[in-house]
Parts: C-alpha cells; structure tokens; sequence
C-alpha cells in the first residue's frame, strides 16, 4: 500500500439543497496526493455535488473537508478556488477572450507577471499538441475537441496540484477523447498531479482511476482500486456498473499464476539417493519430484519411469534430471499461460519466482475450474465441452514468461 498523504479529505459529509432534497450523505473519503480518483455512479448519484464541495463552489450542509490538512471552511473561497483546477462539463471558456486570456485567466488573477504567463500559455498550448498561434483565436474559431484541450490545459496554468474534472469528455469523439485522456493520466502520473474525476463511464474509470468511488443515491457504495473493483464489487449495484462482460474478463486480466497455485510443492535436491526419492514419492503419492538445488533454484524434475530404468546404473537424483521443463513465472497473468498449460497436457505446472527459485505448482484441476469460473461464473449453463473452454481463453498472445530451462 502505498504511504497514505491526504490532499483532500471528507468527513461525515452532507449536502442539502434548498427544499430538503439530499443531494449527499455520509460522505467520508480521502484522496491521497497524485491519485487519480473517479467519481463513478447514475445521474443524479451525487457525483458533481461532492465534488464542487471541494473547492467550495458548494457548501457542505454538514460534516468536515480538509484540504492540506486545513478545515476548507476557514479558508477564503475565492483563494482556496484559485489552488484549484477545475474543468467543467461543457468546457466553460470565456466566449469574448481570447485562448491565451483564457488559459491565463487564474494565473493573472494570482497577479503572475505576463512574461511568466506568455510562457506558460505557450508551455501549456504545446503540451496538448495545438500550434501556438491558437492562442490568439477565440474559443468559437476552435473545434470541440480544441476547446477541451484548452479546458484541460486552462486548468493546469496556475500549477495547481488538484485539478477536479467534470465529465470533462463526455462530448467528444472517441480518438480525441483518447488523447486527452492519455494527456490528463500522464499530467497526473509524471507531474504528481491529483485528480478528481467524474464520469458516467466504467471503461474511463478503470483506464485512468488510481481509486474508483462509486456513488449511488448520494452515498459511496464502494471505494476502492479499479482491480478491487473488479474483483470484489461491493454488491450488485456495482456488478451492474461494470458489466457482466467485463467482470468475466477482468478476472481472467487480474489473476496472477500466484493467485491459484499451490504452494509447497514436493521437491529434491539433486545431490539425493534415488531410494529417498522413491521413498518420497511414496510418501506423497506422485510419480514425479520438482528438484531444486539447496537455495530452492529449479534446477529439472525426475519421474517415475526414468527412474524405474535407470536404477542399476544411476545412484542420485541428478544422474537422471531432466531439465528440459516447462515452467511460469509467479506474476505472469492467468490469460497469459492458461492456454499453453492446457495444450501441453501437463497436469501440473511449476511456478517460480523471477530469480527462478520454485514457489509453488499449478495444477490442471486449479486452471480448468478458474477458467471455468472465470468464463461462465456462476451461470448454470454448464454444458460446454472442456475444448470450447480452451478456444475461449486462447486469444491472448504467447506467454512470455513461459519457457523451458
Ligand atoms: N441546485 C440544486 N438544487 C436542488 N437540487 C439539486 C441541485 N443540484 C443538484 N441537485 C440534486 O442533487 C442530486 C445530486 O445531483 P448531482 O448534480 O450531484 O448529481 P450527479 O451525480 O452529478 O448527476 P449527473 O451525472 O447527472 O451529472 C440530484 O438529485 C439533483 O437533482
Ligand atoms: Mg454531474
């Protein structure tokens, strides 16, 4: 878990707008410096009424924000405003000034001199790929998608650390969307920003949130990472949201080889006498032993049968390794090796660390019930045969980590 450093932080928050409607309650969050937090839930959740509370467009009812670790309700608005990035929905530049009055608007009211904002304005215009003479249009000789660049980039100018966004994309066609999306995670990820987003789209929140808050009816049903998220929705609300599809899929996309194998496999060192070996084999009935040198180095296997015809001529384990085996690597994804490790036959396959030291073994039963699960869940169609199983999880490409010593 990464150390815990709040910007913003809600406690017991509630809104309530004039006629007793309660737009938000029991709100109680924390947004750690450089997340990317996504607000995420139905129209009317609550989404853009916690939000504006951050930076005091709106006025909690009830509860506590910190900012900094300051109570935002003893601080001035208007400043606590201007340390604060904000895109809204529908872009909101000023129609009668120009790109660069826009961009530069905070920074001039923060009395920056306008050496510092031409270079900024400039800085910033080239960041989202627009040429510099744009600065001197105005937003109507834009397109959409030119406006929002501006929209985002405006809100970056006065070097703000929180920038809160509004469905800041939610008009635009999917390759620009595309583009400022990738803009706004790497201003986030290589400028330590924080971002506090809202939107109505799953694919969004999963593709930029470092945290996804997930609103319904004005409370947070669930806070937690996209993969959290997708692994252990908070409850079929949340299931909803996501979507079957992507809940089946996401599994197989977040399940790591570590995640199903199992650990304390049998295994031999090399330097053994083929009696031990048997007798091992004995004890915890399988016909073959992993060996692994002193430091848990996988070093090959020995079977049963190997050693049954070699056992007048051979004395310790090493004289019949093999070392021809196919083994994962721990942290490969589950998609990524279930395909091969069916094909292979194999009933089970070793799983090592990246330094190659043994962990544990996968075992055919262990893969077949996870992509079982993974693909059907809890469905009861249960009729496909084990090969359409197969077929189904094999367009992932080769597996990387996968290979023989
Ligand atoms: N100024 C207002 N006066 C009264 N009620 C309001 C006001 N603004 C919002 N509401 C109500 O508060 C609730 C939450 O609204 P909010 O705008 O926060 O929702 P949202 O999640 O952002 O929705 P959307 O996805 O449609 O933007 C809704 O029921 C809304 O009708
Ligand atoms: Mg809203």
């Amino acid at each position: 878990m990464p150390k815990e450093n709040p910007i913003v932080v809600f406690k017991d928050v509630k809104k309530v707008y004039r006629g007793g409607n309660i737009a938000v309650e029991h709100i109680n969050l924390t947004i750690n410096k450089g997340d990317f937090v996504c607000f995420i839930g139905r129209s009317g959740s609550g989404k853009t009424t916690a939000m504006r509370m951050i930076n005091r467009m709106l006025e909690p009812s009830g509860g506590t924000i910190l900012y900094n670790g300051e109570d935002i309700h003893k601080t001035d608005a208007v400043k606590l405003r201007r340390r604060i990035g904000y895109v809204i929905q529908n872009i909101g530049l000023m129609p009668h000034m120009t790109i660069y009055e826009n961009i530069t608007l905070v920074p001039k009211l923060l009395k920056w001199p306008e050496e510092k904002r031409r270079k900024k304005a400039k800085e910033l215009i080239k960041l989202v790929e627009l040429p510099e003479d744009f600065l001197d249009r105005y937003p109507s000789e834009l397109s959409g998608g030119q406006q929002q660049r501006v929209g985002v980039i405006r809100a970056l100018a006065a070097d703000q650390d929180l920038i809160l966004m509004d469905e800041p994309f939610g008009a635009l066609d999917p390759i620009t969307r595309e583009s400022l999306q990738e803009l706004v995670k790497h201003l986030q990820e290589k400028l330590g920003k924080t971002v506090v987003f809202v939107t109505h789209d799953m694919d969004e929140a999963l593709k930029l949130a470092t945290q996804i808050v997930v609103m319904d009816s004005g409370h947070i049903i669930q806070n937690a990472s996209p993969s959290e998220i997708l692994q252990h929705p908070a409850n079929d609300f949340v299931e909803d949201l996501i979507g079957e599809d992507r809940l089946m899929q996401a599994r197989a996309d977040v399940t790591t080889v570590s995640q199903i194998m199992l650990k304390n496999p049998v295994s031999i060192t090399p330097g053994r006498s083929l009696s031990e070996a048997v007798r091992l084999m004995r004890q915890r009935r399988v016909d073959t032993l992993l060996v692994t040198d002193d430091d848990d180095y996988l070093k090959g296997y020995i079977d049963i049968e190997t050693l049954n015809t070699s056992y007048r001529h051979a004395t310790s384990v090493s004289d019949i390794l093999n070392t021809k085996i196919f083994y994962v690597v721990d942290d490969t994804l589950l998609r990524d090796t279930v395909d091969r490790i069916l094909k292979r036959g194999l009933k089970y396959v070793p799983v090592v660390d990246k330094n190659g030291k043994l962990r544990g073994i996968v075992t055919r039963a262990a893969i077949v019930d996870m992509v079982y699960d993974t693909i059907w869940g809890d469905s009861d169609d249960g009729g496909e045969s084990g090969s359409e199983k197969n077929e189904n999880t094999s367009r992932s490409g080769a597996a990387s980590n996968a290979r023989e010593v």
